[in-house]
């Protein structure tokens, strides 16, 4: 593994690397056992829109291998001036060990690899948000013991989260539902790859998606670059929500995922919210230790 650009490029088993090592880790961290492997590393990350988890938990996750992060955000970068990408790269592999992005395009994070001589690691784009999916699976692993044969639903737009939970769950062998309306459907291509390598549904209909669901997954209606199309999506999503509706046709020990920020009373309900709270703070959490997996992996 060279890269973290979308989990499509990964293996099943190098995914079961990742959750592995990254369990260890999590081991390690709560035993107060130490786990310095990246002495003397320094990770750029490069920010083209906001973020609480991912910022905080790669800044941190370096700072617990022995290595040092820094915060690179457009603003400040030339990047924000119109340098571009492929120079601004070849010019940080110069002084970096690796980069984790986060910005809009797919492209810009793929030519970044291309161009430099350093891992790249996703973190978010409009098309995938792998370092999540990673956080999840570890999570869901964590609460089911394993992930073959669950069935995980996600209820939402069908654009980053439900791209990568698509590639993510079929990969390690669960099937996947996703429920959105017709207007925003995932990755054809993805939703073509995943109807060959295992079972993906897609529907509008919300209640045939969650039936008996082990997993039940949303996201917000009008992610970060689409806040001018909060009306037309507010109308689109109507109904898209997990509550307790959703709840009733899944499993009864169905647990409940959000990748957060979670906006209450529109994807999912504040008291489904509070239900599985400790889930989903779970998962964030994860986010620390997955994404120290995928640093060890790349780096060490
Ligand atoms: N889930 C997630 O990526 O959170 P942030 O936008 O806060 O990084
Ligand atoms: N779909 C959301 C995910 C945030 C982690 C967004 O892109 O804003």
């Amino acid at each position: 593994m060279k890269h973290l650009l979308k989990l499509g490029d990964l293996s099943t088993e190098e995914i079961f690397g990742i959750l592995n090592l990254a369990d260890q880790l999590k081991y390690e961290r709560k035993n107060g056992i130490g786990h310095q492997y990246l002495k003397g590393k320094h990770l750029g990350m490069i920010f083209q829109k906001s973020s609480t988890r991912t910022r905080v938990s790669f800044e941190v996750g370096m700072d617990e291998l022995g290595g040092k992060a820094l915060f690179l955000s457009d603003r400040d970068l030339q990047i924000g001036r119109g340098e571009p990408i492929k120079d601004t790269v070849r010019v940080l592999s110069r002084y970096l060990d690796a980069i984790m992005i986060r910005t809009f395009a797919q492209q810009d994070v793929e030519d970044l690899a291309k161009y430099g001589s350093i891992p790249i690691i996703n973190g978010l784009t409009d098309y995938c948000h792998p370092c999540q999916v990673l956080a999840d699976l570890m999570t869901i692993r964590e609460y089911k013991g394993s992930l073959k044969g669950l069935k995980l639903c996600f209820i939402g737009d069908g654009n980053n989260m439900a791209n990568s939970l698509i590639v993510g769950g079929i990969k390690v062998g669960m099937e996947v539902a996703i429920a959105c309306p017709d207007n925003y459907r995932p990755d054809a291509d993805i939703c073509a790859w995943a109807q060959k390598n295992g079972k993906l549904t897609i529907t509008s209909d919300i209640e045939e998606a969650a039936r008996n669901a082990d997993v039940l997954y949303t996201d917000v209606w009008a992610s970060m670059g689409q806040e001018g199309e909060k009306k037309v999506r507010e109308a689109a999503f109507a109904g898209f929500c997990v509550d307790a509706r959703v709840m009733a046709v899944a499993k009864q020990d169905a647990m409940v995922l959000h990748c957060l920020p979670a906006h209450r009373g529109e994807e999912i309900t504040d008291e489904v919210f509070e239900a599985h709270a400790q889930e989903i703070f779970d998962e964030a959490e994860n986010r620390l230790h997955a994404q120290k997996a995928v640093l060890v992996k790349l780096l060490k």
